[in-house]
């Protein structure tokens, strides 16, 4: 049987509510998965909340609730995000549920077993904000900061348990070299591999301070290191170790992506563990950058959290979705602002395929009474758009594989404006009014059939929008195929249109 196909986003920490950042990776996601979905792929996409640790801990302490209160009532946030932006994960882990305790208890004894575990004790710095140990070197670096830019880091000095890290460093390095796709974009590459040639230490992965995550086996007064725990997680929902058929369907995963922030655990650590378990690795992690807010840091204490549930009220979940994976190439840092937004519906969602779709269809419901003619011969004109729908295939599919969403969209965005000017062109109304009816058909029938395609093209970014075309193409409930975007014969004479309201609203310029 042939492997699913398996997208994953980090799991998010519950001590805070989401934000854009949060939505951003889970869309991207999202589109990754629907995109495969559109190629008739088996897909697994995971999601879902990082719920132990110190951080979560002393933020349950400082509210007056007890750690699993704190995830049982943030969590639902998190849940809820998924329908609000119509994601489709096909699993949602917390880590505090038991499956999950299973396989981190697991993957921790068959690391034991390995030889790779020890204990020793940690001296040294800890960031809690970040659940990360603080290198010698990134302590220095640290405190060249001024005073109100450095990160909080805590002393720490106790009895811990130690992954031998140090050992895997030639054998990352020997992986980088042959699986170049693993670390992406290809510029984080560098990074990731500059890091491990500096030489890896074995890392702590115990902590006796605090009591808030999955104990040690054979040893509860530790808890296990969060990123250790949390990591797993995407072993957990694979099957891990339970279901060894399902595992080996799902496992290894073919993308994880994750925030520039967290590369090194999953491009170091993380493939180091799972060598040491003799498990396979996944296939590669693509770092996506960060978003500022209207210019400014997002951040708590500055204020301009942007919440997404509010983006999805207010210019609904489609715009948001586009928005964030059409302004910046994904792997770049981006600015958040509406003025952009607004920009971009008003430019191209609204004048752009909101206009194509409304006077396409408004012409089938003038001049054919809202009924797609059948087409009569082709002219070279005709076949340019039907070449141009087969190039967008083929452009959108190789975007994909290199995830560059802004690639894919602004294929599909020129395919809008060939089409819109052979509209233009071909002039609709003149052929009505010279009686010119064979010719006017199949100018009507084209435009029709290039709008199905485009619909289907822009599903995995804009699901409600590619159902709303189709809906209103007389093709409600069809189930969108990348097959049939290049059949070329979506839409059958006699479909009855309808053109309906506008697509986008458009805004004041000044949001
Ligand atoms: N729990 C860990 C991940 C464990 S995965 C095994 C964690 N959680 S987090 O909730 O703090 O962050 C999740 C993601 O949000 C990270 O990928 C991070 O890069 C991303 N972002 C946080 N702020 C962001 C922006 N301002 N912009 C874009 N992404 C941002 O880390």
């Amino acid at each position: 049987m042939a492997k699913t196909f398996y997208v994953t986003t980090p799991i998010y920490y519950v001590n805070d509510v989401p934000h854009i950042g949060h939505a951003y990776t889970t869309i991207a996601a999202d589109a990754i998965a629907r995109w495969k979905r559109l190629k008739g792929e088996d897909v697994f996409f995971l999601t879902g909340t990082d719920e132990h640790g110190q951080k979560i801990e002393r933020t349950a302490e400082s509210r007056g609730e007890t750690p699993i209160q704190l995830a049982d009532r943030v969590v639902k946030r998190f849940e809820n995000l998924t329908p609000a932006l119509d994601i489709t994960n096909s699993d949602f882990i917390r880590t505090t549920e038991k499956r999950h305790e299973k396989a981190v208890v697991e993957i921790f004894e068959r690391i034991e077993a390995a030889g790779d575990i020890y204990l020793g004790e940690y001296e040294g710095w800890y960031d809690v904000r970040n659940e990360a140990y603080i290198t010698d070197l990134q302590y220095e670096e640290i405190m060249s900061l001024p005073e109100d830019k450095r990160p909080h880091v805590e002393k720490v000095k106790e009895e811990s348990y130690f992954f031998g890290l140090s050992k895997y460093g030639g054998a990352l390095l020997d992986h980088y070299k042959k699986h170049p796709e693993f670390v992406q974009p290809s510029y984080r590459m560098n990074e990731v591999a500059r890091f491990v040639e500096g030489g890896l230490k074995d890392l702590s992965i115990s902590r006796t301070t605090f009591n808030w995550g999955i104990p040690v086996p054979g040893n509860p007064r530790h808890v296990i290191y969060v990123w250790f725990d949390a990591l797993t997680n995407y072993i957990t929902a694979a099957g891990f170790p339970d279901d060894p058929e399902r595992f080996a369907r799902i496992w290894p995963a073919d993308v994880h992506l994750v925030g520039k922030d967290i590369l090194r655990f999953h491009a170091v650590y993380w493939p180091a563990f799972l060598m040491s378990a003799g498990l396979p690795l996944p296939r590669a992690v693509f770092a996506h950058g960060w978003w500022t807010v209207e210019g400014e840091k997002m951040s708590k204490s500055g204020g301009n959290v942007v919440d997404p549930y509010q983006v999805a009220e207010e210019f609904g979940p489609d715009v948001f979705r586009y928005f964030l994976l059409r302004e910046i190439p994904f792997g770049q840092d981006g600015d958040f602002s509406k003025s952009a937004i607004v920009s971009r519906v008003n430019g191209e969602l609204a004048n752009g395929l909101g206009n194509l779709v409304s006077r396409t269809l408004g012409m089938i419901e003038r001049y054919r009474g809202g009924s797609v003619p059948a087409p009569g011969e082709p002219l070279p004109a005709d076949d340019d758009i039907k070449k141009g729908a087969i190039e967008l295939s083929e452009q959108v599919e190789k975007a994909m594989d290199e995830i560059a969403f802004h690639k894919a969209l602004s294929a599909v965005w020129d395919y809008i404006a060939l089409v819109n000017r052979y509209v233009d062109d071909e002039a609709p109304w003149t052929l009505a009014k010279e009686g010119k009816d064979e010719r006017l058909d199949t100018v009507l029938w084209t435009v029709a059939q290039s709008i199905a395609v485009v619909s289907i093209f822009v599903h995995p970014f804009m699901p409600r929008t590619s159902g709303e075309i189709l809906k209103r193409l007389g093709l409600g409930g069809m189930k969108p195929s990348l097959e049939a975007a290049r059949s070329w014969g979506i839409v059958e004479p006699g479909l009855k249109v309808e053109k309906g309201a506008g697509l986008f609203p458009r805004y004041g310029e000044k949001g």
